[in-house]
């Protein structure tokens, strides 16, 4: 039987834009750990277009098998089998990794998981290590489209904890954590593209 494959329209839409910017960063060989994997789309795309990176999936226990389907039938040797990662978690079945990739999770993740993620990978992370973390942000409490606006809403009224995270706030918490921001970078249908550097 062909394994199920989630599909995400989004996912198809952006990992493309996502791809050109990321393959700037993430340019030698090394394991990239993504973080909140979900449909994994992403992750055979990149490892595709990637080769020389080991791609680590990864996503909550009960969601990390979502993305078996698509790496199942990509037959790439470079994707590892997807593990359970909580970034809310001190444990992750996780040791040396070269890089971290996540997208779409800032503003799913309670803000105390948002900084268990940064804090995590801060402990699992050398210095002038990369995190590309893709998704939607505002800016001194502005959002930079309506349809951001209405999303926004439409996530903090699904779920007090979730909602569009501002770059002030993930500015101190990334410094806190021990991340600069080296990038912002202006993406499709007003997403951004973060890249970060372990100090
Ligand atoms: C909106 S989906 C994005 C999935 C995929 N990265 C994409 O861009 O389509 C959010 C993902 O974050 C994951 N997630 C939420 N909270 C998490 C946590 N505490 N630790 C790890 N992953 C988490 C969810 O399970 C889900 O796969």
């Amino acid at each position: 039987m062909a394994p199920h494959k989630p599909f995400s329209q989004a996912c198809e839409n952006n990992k493309q834009p996502i791809l050109e910017r990321i393959r700037q960063t993430f340019t030698g060989p090394g394991t990239i750990l993504e973080i909140g994997t979900g449909t994994g789309q992403h992750a055979v795309h990149f490892a595709s277009a990637m080769p020389y990176l080991v791609w680590q999936p990864s996503d909550r226990p009960g969601a990390s098998s979502h993305c078996l389907g698509w790496i199942e039938d990509s037959t790439l040797t470079n994707i590892c089998p997807p593990v359970e990662l909580d970034a809310a978690s001190a444990d992750w079945p996780v040791e040396r990794i070269d890089g971290a990739y996540s997208a779409n999770t800032a503003h799913i993740m309670a803000w105390n998981e948002v900084e268990s993620m940064f804090a995590g990978l801060a402990r699992r992370m050398h210095t002038g290590m990369p995190f590309c973390l893709y998704g939607p942000f505002s800016y001194g409490g502005a959002h930079t489209s309506d349809s951001n606006r209405l999303f926004d809403r439409h996530l903090r009224a699904q779920a007090p904890h979730m909602g569009i995270r501002d770059m002030d706030d993930l500015l101190g918490l990334a410094a806190q954590a021990g991340f600069r921001l080296e990038s912002d970078h202006g993406m499709p249908a007003n997403n951004r593209l973060l890249v970060w550097r372990k100090l």
